[in-house]
């Protein structure tokens, strides 16, 4: 929902563009650390959600720290001012440079996936006369009952070690001089709307720590990751998260040893709602069975409907008029760049400018410049003169 100013700026500006709502970013900050502090949590923010300057500056300034996937995003990070001791760094992939950057920065904690991920960063460290302080991120096999493409935490998927690989892992760890095991890691997928699942990934989490304790090990912090989702369907009704009941959730059913920690990695949940995608139409076209809306704006600035049929809410901001159906599409030479079918529009037109909501997740960071397109720029509420 935008006012009569809001609308003007946005007209003025040359399509298509990412819109952030940073009075909403502040307010969902808030609400997270309100939420959080009531049981001392620690909330990473995951940076590959979003990982703008602007947006990444407000998040540091509430205290939490970056959860990383690359060497370029923990650069980011520290340019950005999030401390090094509040950096994590996950993925399946690190490369010996990317290690060496992150042991260079003395970031906090490695999200280990593999034990021979384990043993190049012990080499390393060794080279460089360094501690690495490491988590194993772990396959609880827990189904997130999410899009199979952005499920990470059952059986088949390539992320996290498994459970019969902890025997052989400790041993490693015995022999491994620059390695120190301070934690256990777990992220099962995102856009997970079912809280159940949670649960079941707390229940499953007292399981293997059960395991470690019987072999002597606590480690000083447990990592349950994010994947907390949003209501894309109704951006304006829920426009921050409930917050509330999934730290309680956490405080229900998990049950974390005496003086450990627990972190969360949090990245859609954070900033999904507060973007939008800003274009303009250029035809609208009659087909055979329906009608097109031809918009500047393609997959190239937001592939998540190419690429996992999400569905995003789209709204004519330049019309009252009564609705009409069209299938709402780009640019670009793909039949999947369609934002969405049969939508209900106020009947559209030349020049009319379009919103394409709950794009602050996963939307300008994943945007291409395939068929040679720019990359689109970005605007904040901020800079509106009201
Ligand atoms: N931690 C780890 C280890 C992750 O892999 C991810 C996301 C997160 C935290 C943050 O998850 P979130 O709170 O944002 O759900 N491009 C896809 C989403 C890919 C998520 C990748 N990992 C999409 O557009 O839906």
């Amino acid at each position: 929902m935008i006012n009569s100013t809001t609308y003007n700026y946005l007209n003025s500006q040359e399509t298509p563009f990412y819109y952030y709502d940073l009075e909403l970013l502040n307010s969902t900050l808030k609400s997270i650390k309100e939420e959080a502090a009531q049981y001392n949590y620690h909330v990473h923010y995951a940076i590959k959600a979003n990982a703008n300057p602007r947006i990444l500056s407000l998040i540091q300034t509430f205290g939490l720290g970056a959860d990383c996937v690359s060497g370029n995003e923990i650069k980011r990070a520290l340019e950005n001012d999030f401390p090094a001791n509040k950096i994590v760094y996950a993925g399946v992939g690190k490369s010996d440079k990317e290690i060496e950057i992150a042991l260079d920065a003395h970031i906090f904690c490695f999200n280990c996936e593999s034990i021979p991920e384990i043993e190049v960063i012990d080499e390393i460290a060794k080279s460089k006369n360094k501690i690495a302080n490491i988590a194993l991120r772990i396959n609880p096999n827990v189904n997130a009952n999410t899009h199979h493409y952005i499920t990470t935490g059952i059986a088949e998927n390539k992320f996290g070690i498994n459970p019969w690989e902890f025997e052989e892992i400790l041993q490693l760890l015995e022999n491994s001089e620059n390695i120190n095991l301070i934690g256990l890691h777990f992220h099962i997928g995102s856009q997970i709307v079912d809280l159940s699942v949670f649960k079941s990934l707390c229940l499953r989490i007292n399981e293997i720590q059960d395991w470690f304790l019987d072999h002597q090990i606590i480690v000083d912090h447990i990592n349950v990751g994010g994947g907390f989702g949003i209501n894309y369907h109704k951006p304006d009704e829920e426009p921050i998260p409930d917050f509330k009941n999934y730290f309680a959730l956490f405080n229900e059913f998990l049950s974390l040893k005496a003086n450990q920690e627990l972190h969360f990695e949090l990245g859609r949940s954070i900033v999904g709602q507060c973007g939008s995608l800003i274009s303009r139409v250029l035809y609208v076209k009659n087909g055979i069975n329906t009608n097109f809306t031809i918009l500047d704006a393609g997959m190239t600035e937001l592939l998540r409907p190419a690429l996992y049929q999400a569905y995003h809410k789209i709204e004519n901001l330049s019309s009252k008029d009564l609705p009409e159906n069209y299938d709402v599409v780009g640019p670009i030479c793909e039949s999947s760049d369609c934002f969405g079918k049969a939508v209900s529009l106020p009947k559209t037109k030349r020049n009319d400018l379009i919103a394409i909501r709950s794009t602050g997740a996963y939307g300008e960071v994943m945007a291409s410049n395939y068929n040679l397109r720019l990359i689109a720029k970005s605007f904040f509420s901020y800079d509106i003169k009201k």
